[in-house]
Order: C-alpha cells, then sequence, then structure tokens
C-alpha cells in the first residue's frame, strides 16, 4: 500500500488548477442509464471513485473512456440492472443507479452500501422516495430488489436534507408519469450539476439551485454533453493548506460561490483572500487566530472540510471548537492528529481545540477520504518527517495531489511501503 513520506515546515506557494468535482461525477455518470446514446463529460477528475463508478456501470454493458479530462460514456446497450456488492462496498455512491435503473428498465438489484469508516450512513431516504414513485422494494439478503411498471409522480419531503437522496429522487422522477415535488431537496452545487445534465437530456425541472424542486415526468430522454463542476473540496483543502503552512496559493478553475463559507472562516483566522470568477488567491498570516466552526448543509461549512479545519485549528494560537451536526461522529482523523502533537478533547459531536502546541512528524494512518487530507496538512506544517500510510483513501478523491503539493514547493513523496 503507498504511502506520503512529507518533511514539513514549507510554506506552500504559487498556483495550481483544480480539477473537476468528484462527487458531481458520480451523480452525472448514473444519468447516462437514463437514455441510450454517447455522453461526454470534460473537466471529469481521474480518481479511484470514478474509476470504481465506471466500472460499475460498465458491468452493466456501458462503454467508457476518461481521456485528457474527458468521460466518453455510450450507454446503448443495457445488459444488466445489478449493482453487486463487490462494487458497492468499495464506493457508497454506487447507490445513484438504483433511481435511473427503476425508471428506465423497470427493476434493480443494487447492494446495500454497508458500514463507512464513520458511523452508519443510512439509505432509508432513497428507498421511501422509490417507494412513493411507486417502485416496489425489497430488502433482502442485503440487497435492494427494486421493480417497477412507469413511476407515478408524488410529493416527497425530506426530512433531512439528503445530497444522494435527492440526486437519485432527482434521477428516477425525470421519467415518472407525472408531477414530483421534492421538498427539503439538498441543493449541494453537485445536485444542481445534475439537474442541469438531467435538462440538457430533455428533463423537465422547476426550482433550480432551491430546497423546492418541480419535475414534470417525460416519456423520453436523450444524451447530452456537459463539463464538470470544479471540486469544492479541493479548493477548500488546498486554501487550507496553504493557511496552515504560513503561505501564499492562488486557485484556478474554480467557483468561488461554491465554498465561500470555507474563504469566510479563512479570513476570519486572519488570512488576506482575493477572488475572481474562477480564481481565489489566499495569503496567510505568520499566526492564524482560532476559529469556531459548525458544519452544516449548503451553502453552509461542508463537513467533507471539518477534519481539514480541525487540522488547521490545531496550530492556530488559541482555544477552538469545531463541530459536525451532518456526520456526529466523523472524527476518525483526531487521534492521529493527536499522535503528531495536536491537543484535541472530543465530546459528542465537538472537537474542543487547543491551538499553538507545535506538531512534530511522526508514522499516521489514513481511515478516510477527508481525514488522510487532515493528516497531510498537518504534515505539510510538524517539524520533521511525517509517513501517511494507506493513501489509497486519499487516491479516492484527490487527482494527483503530492504533484499539486510539489508544484507549491511543498516536500513530498509517493512511496510503496509494507505496512509495520
Ligand atoms: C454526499 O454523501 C457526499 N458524497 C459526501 O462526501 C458528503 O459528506 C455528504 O454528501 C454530505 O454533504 C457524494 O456526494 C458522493 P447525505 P451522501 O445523504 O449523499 C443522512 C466525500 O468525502 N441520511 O447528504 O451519502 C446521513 O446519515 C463524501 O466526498 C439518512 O439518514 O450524504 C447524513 O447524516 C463523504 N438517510 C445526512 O443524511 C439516507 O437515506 C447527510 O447525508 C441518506 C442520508
Amino acid at each position: 500500500m503507498d504511502k506520503f513520506v512529507i518533511n514539513g515546515g514549507k510554506r506552500l506557494k504559487g498556483r495550481v488548477a483544480v480539477s473537476g468535482a468528484k462527487n458531481a461525477s458520480l451523480a452525472l455518470m448514473p444519468a447516462t442509464l437514463l437514455a441510450g446514446g454517447t455522453y461526454r463529460f470534460s473537466n471529469t477528475p481521474r480518481l479511484r471513485d470514478v474509476t470504481t463508478m465506471s466500472s460499475l456501470l460498465e458491468s452493466m454493458g456501458v462503454v467508457t473512456n476518461l481521456t485528457d479530462s474527458t468521460l466518453v460514456i455510450d450507454s446503448s446497450n443495457i445488459t444488466s440492472q445489478e449493482a453487486p456488492y463487490a462494487h458497492v462496498k468499495k464506493m457508497r455512491a454506487s447507490i445513484y443507479v438504483l433511481g435511473p435503473l427503476v425508471a428506465r428498465h423497470g427493476r434493480a438489484k443494487v447492494s446495500l452500501p454497508g458500514g463507512c469508516a464513520w458511523g452508519p450512513r443510512p439509505v432509508n431516504l432513497h428507498i421511501e422516495a422509490l417507494r412513493k414513485l411507486g417502485a416496489k422494494i425489497e430488502l433482502k439478503r442485503g440487497y435492494i430488489l427494486a421493480s417497477a411498471g412507469r413511476l407515478k409522480g408524488a410529493r416527497i419531503h425530506f426530512d433531512v436534507s439528503s445530497v444522494g437522496a435527492t440526486g437519485n429522487t432527482l434521477l428516477a422522477a425525470v421519467l415518472a408519469k407525472g408531477t414530483t415535488i421534492i421538498e427539503n431537496a439538498a441543493i449541494e452545487p453537485e445536485i444542481t450539476a445534475l439537474a442541469d445534465l438531467l435538462k440538457q437530456m430533455g428533463a423537465r425541472i422547476d426550482g433550480r439551485g432551491t430546497t423546492n424542486l418541480e419535475i414534470e415526468g417525460v416519456d423520453d430522454l436523450h444524451p447530452a454533453d456537459t463539463r464538470t463542476i470544479p471540486d469544492r473540496v479541493e479548493a477548500a483543502t488546498f486554501l487550507t493548506a496553504a493557511a496552515i503552512t504560513g503561505g501564499s496559493l492562488t486557485l484556478d478553475n474554480v467557483t468561488p460561490d461554491h465554498f465561500a463559507a470555507v474563504t469566510a472562516k479563512l479570513h476570519d483566522a486572519g488570512c488576506r483572500i482575493a477572488v475572481s470568477s474562477d480564481s481565489v488567491t489566499v495569503d496567510a498570516p505568520d499566526s492564524l487566530l482560532p476559529v469556531d466552526v459548525t458544519t452544516a448543509v449548503y451553502p453552509g461549512f461542508p463537513t467533507d472540510v471539518q477534519a481539514q479545519w480541525i487540522a488547521l485549528m490545531s496550530v492556530a494560537k488559541g482555544s477552538s471548537v469545531v463541530t459536525d451536526t451532518i456526520y456526529l461522529d466523523r472524527f476518525k482523523h483526531v487521534p492521529e492528529l493527536i499522535r503528531l502533537g495536536a491537543d484535541i478533547r472530543i465530546k459528542n459531536n465537538s472537537a474542543f481545540i487547543t491551538g499553538g502546541k507545535p506538531l512534530t512528524g511522526t508514522t499516521v494512518m489514513s481511515t478516510d477520504l477527508r481525514a488522510s487530507a487532515s493528516l497531510i496538512l498537518a504534515g505539510l506544517v510538524a517539524e520533521g518527517t511525517t509517513e501517511v500510510l494507506r493513501v489509497y483513501h486519499l487516491d479516492r478523491g484527490y487527482e494527483t495531489i503530492e504533484a499539486k503539493l510539489r508544484i507549491l514547493g511543498a516536500d513530498i513523496n509517493r512511496s510503496s511501503g509494507e505496512e509495520f
């Protein structure tokens, strides 16, 4: 298994371009199951999760090819409506195939996702929504068995704002007969991007970017091309890397509005921020102010940047509190940060951080995608050498992260090493 070896203490300086959004690609790709033909998605990131989704679709008869960041998908010949455990256990977003398979093919057999690195991540909202649209759904031996004639429009209210359930419901409702209303829909940019693609495919969706979506089902859709939106979480991660190293960084190919909550908090921590239509520059102070964060659904502070923020606050001068309201137990990175010298105490879904103690390098273990990012950030500033093990977690969601960090002056190398 690969690891990263980082020698800390280098201020990041310079500029890099951010890649396309993983969580947009994972929502767009299953949409190709709704209409046979060829699609081109430019600015697609080369990530493990994108490869996983591609191989899942290929197991259903779809042909995919990613060259120079353009993903070409041919879904003319669907031969299976199954998402086996082997795929779904690697990536929970595989469940996005459920909606389109039921809507267009009338049946689906999709493995339940199983656990993830932190806490339970149920899919009850996905299942309840599809049942409301008329699908017959059984849970049997770890699989979701779904069947339907033509789905029928329905009024669906989500008690919990869910990115995945909103996406799955959109992917099903567009071909249902009649009108579907989704109340308390997620408004994350990746969901808006999915709605935009579906409209290009001929779907009729009103309420773009709001928590109330109205979908007028149509009989058929057709393929369409799109450009994948930039990855707001990668952008936030790099800006936080500049802040933690006291550096100065410009990010290109970004949509600044998509991570305004993070740049606002970086400003509160003492960073100077400059924003243009597609780039953001951060100039970090020599010492950071402590800033409390509570995660929230978009446009609030993203839970996917919570781990990175805890790493940053570990080196700020003073105490801060980071609370995650989306996932109440997403703190697997904290014990590893403590091994680097951070002073953090967890109580319920909050991390109480006493910043300012120097971090010193050692060997730490990645447990999930964003936790790994927080360990990289800490390693960039820790005194001495930090080895981050199991970086396959990072490869799920950050395209060539070490190459981009090296461009910015970081002393980071990937080595394939046996774990101790
Ligand atoms: C998406 O996951 C993202 N993944 C996650 O990013 C992100 O952390 C999450 O949204 C929250 O923003 C993708 O887009 C592929 P949710 P998703 O359904 O859709 C509860 C990353 O690092 N819930 O919005 O699975 C759930 O337990 C990944 O890129 C139910 O209770 O998240 C959570 O508390 C990690 N029942 C809350 O809703 C359900 O049926 C939000 O989850 C579904 C969700």
